[in-house]
């Protein structure tokens, strides 16, 4: 089957991109302004895209009600700076609650049971109950399209729970982390399957019996 998929309305692009582009990790975004305080926010328009140094890119929409930006794309347009917390299988449910559009003066932070920690580097603070979190500071904030903006930012300062950090391999431990996945509209996923694969060098993949 061939999808023009530009042929299509708004709606249904967004259905078959983010219902094939899957997992998608999820961002918990803590921002700050001087109107509002700390917010945070659920982004799984979200990636790692570099290193040296390491960049991650948010995807925001408007909001659905009308023409205005939601708050985290406000605060980091403003502001500069933002935090990424990863999102681990017990945060599942705060993250949730985060998404709730809460009126102005209600902490979503709070009602999700969750605590932000101070960072070192921004203005906004970090989820304390977050496995991983990224201090980030806007490289490029971006209009990509009429109800999208991207924001391409660097890592200023990274906090990894204590055990996670493998100093010998340097990796994350992934059996530890457990981060949660997003697959589309209501649907998650937790690590299931794992398998290892080794990219052969040319000579040992034309050599193998095929
Ligand atoms: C798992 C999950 C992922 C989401 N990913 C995005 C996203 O990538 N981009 C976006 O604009 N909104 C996304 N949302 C919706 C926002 O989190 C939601 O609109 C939120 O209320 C925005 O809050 P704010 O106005 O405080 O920024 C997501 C929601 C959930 C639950």
């Amino acid at each position: 089957m061939r999808i023009d998929v530009n042929a299509l309305p708004a709606a249904a692009q967004y259905k078959l991109i983010c219902s094939t582009v899957i997992p998608r990790p999820i961002a918990l975004v803590t921002s700050w302004s001087e109107q509002g305080g700390d917010n945070a926010a659920p982004f799984s328009y979200f990636n790692a895209m570099g290193e040296d140094p390491p960049i991650l890119v948010l995807g925001i929409e408007l909001r659905r009600d009308g023409q205005e930006l939601k708050d985290t794309g406000i605060n980091i347009r403003d502001t500069g700076q933002f935090v990424v917390n990863l999102v681990d299988e017990p945060m599942a449910e705060a993250m949730n609650v985060c998404a709730i559009d809460f009126p102005l003066g209600v902490s979503e932070i709070e009602q999700a049971g969750l605590h932000l920690q101070p960072s070192e580097c921004v203005r906004p603070g970090r989820i304390a109950e977050s496995p991983v979190s990224f201090e980030c500071e806007l490289m490029h904030w971006l209009h990509v399209s009429p109800r999208r903006y991207m924001a391409v930012a660097k890592v200023a300062m990274m906090h990894v729970r204590d055990g996670l950090y493998d100093p010998q391999t340097g990796y994350i431990d992934h059996s530890k982390y457990k981060p949660l996945g997003r697959y589309f509209g209501r649907l998650y996923t937790k690590e299931h399957e794992l398998f290892e694969m080794v990219v052969p060098s040319l000579q040992d993949w034309a050599a193998a019996d095929k």
